[in-house]
């Protein structure tokens, strides 16, 4: 006597109604690159498929996001300046702040997500202030922080994703948005970001690789998982109403410890060195791109993930709509 397991693969109907993970449109946040300057839409070379739009052309991007169904964007922005302490962050002119404002105006109901973090705007790369010793000093870098993500709600964010890796930072984004009257803005923390070469493609797109060293000495090292249930324990302590670990595919171990330890929703990001793999190897004739970035998400979401932030998700939503 032995089971008959392919009984309820014999069809796709019994197929699709015994599929325990199923993912929908409802899963997705979609990253945008906003740049300064006017009229841009400018395919970025190491994110095939993915632009740097300006401010005035955002409206095209955010009605494909909402036709397909996409409930939410993540913001970054390029500046036309940095410096030492990352003033183009903060600034009420600022580029990302510039851009909530134009979704905000387009499509109010779409969720617009901020990334917190200097890196982008600091002439020497780093996510935070950087001392004489040359080292990124944790405590003077919260207030940064905690500026760069108080302006991002004046501006109109609905949630602030800090991914900068400082301790601390989710009670100072906490306290200030609260002592400025925006405790409804909510925060998704980077809690588990790792220190990963899967960021490389992002860093081409965004202008933000360190001038010097790495990012060793904040973000996370790739072989620890209890360090990560520390950093998200703190988090949701500090006030994280989700918390993130990033990258996805390679930590999809990381993203189910935190969901079975933890009561908040789990966000997992689907990196750009994870987007640029499937694009190269399917562009190359090696892969069936739909079939592998649908089998990839399933296996987040299958791992816990409530949320998947993922250079996909327009994509996906509409290969979900043909399936
Ligand atoms: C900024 C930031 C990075 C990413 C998201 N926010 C780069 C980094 O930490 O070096 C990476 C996202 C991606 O690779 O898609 N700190």
């Amino acid at each position: 006597m032995f089971n008959r397991h392919r009984r309820l693969r014999a069809n796709k109907a019994i197929r699709d109604l015994v599929r325990e993970t199923v993912l929908t449109p409802m899963d997705f946040i979609y990253p945008i690159f906003v740049v300064e300057g006017e009229n841009k839409k400018e395919e970025i070379d190491s994110l095939k498929g993915n632009y740097h739009f300006s401010v005035d052309r955002l409206p095209e991007i955010i009605k494909e996001v909402e036709d397909a169904g996409v409930r939410g964007v993540l913001l970054f922005g390029l500046p036309d300046f940095k410096d030492e302490i990352a003033t183009s962050a903060w600034i009420e002119d600022g580029i990302v702040q510039r851009a909530v404002r134009k979704i905000k105006e387009v499509a109010p109901n779409l969720l617009v997500i901020t990334d917190v973090c200097m890196c982008q705007y600091t002439s020497h790369g780093h996510c935070g202030i950087i001392n004489n010793a040359g080292v990124v000093e944790n405590d003077h870098t919260l207030e940064y922080i905690a500026k760069i993500a108080l302006s991002h709600a004046k501006a109109g964010a609905d949630m602030i994703a800090p991914s900068d890796m400082m301790d601390g930072r989710v009670q100072a984004i906490r306290e200030k948005l609260d002592a400025n009257g925006f405790n409804h803005v909510s925060i998704m923390s980077y809690s588990a970001k790792y220190a990963s070469a899967f960021y490389g493609p992002f860093r081409a797109a965004a202008n933000s690789a360190p001038q010097f060293g790495d990012r060793k000495t904040y973000q996370m090292d790739p072989g620890n998982i209890r360090e990560a249930m520390l950093e998200i324990e703190d988090d949701i302590n500090e006030g994280a109403d989700i918390i993130m670990v990033k990258p996805a595919l390679s930590y999809l171990d990381v993203v189910r410890w935190a969901k079975d330890r933890f009561d908040v929703p789990v966000a997992a990001y689907s990196v750009s060195g994870e987007f640029a793999m499937v694009k190269a190897a399917a562009q190359a004739g090696l892969i069936d791109e739909k079939n592998i970035v649908l089998e990839m998400l399933t296996s987040m979401k299958r791992a816990g993930a409530d949320i998947i932030i993922t250079y996909h998700a327009i994509d996906a939503c509409k290969w979900l709509k043909i399936n």
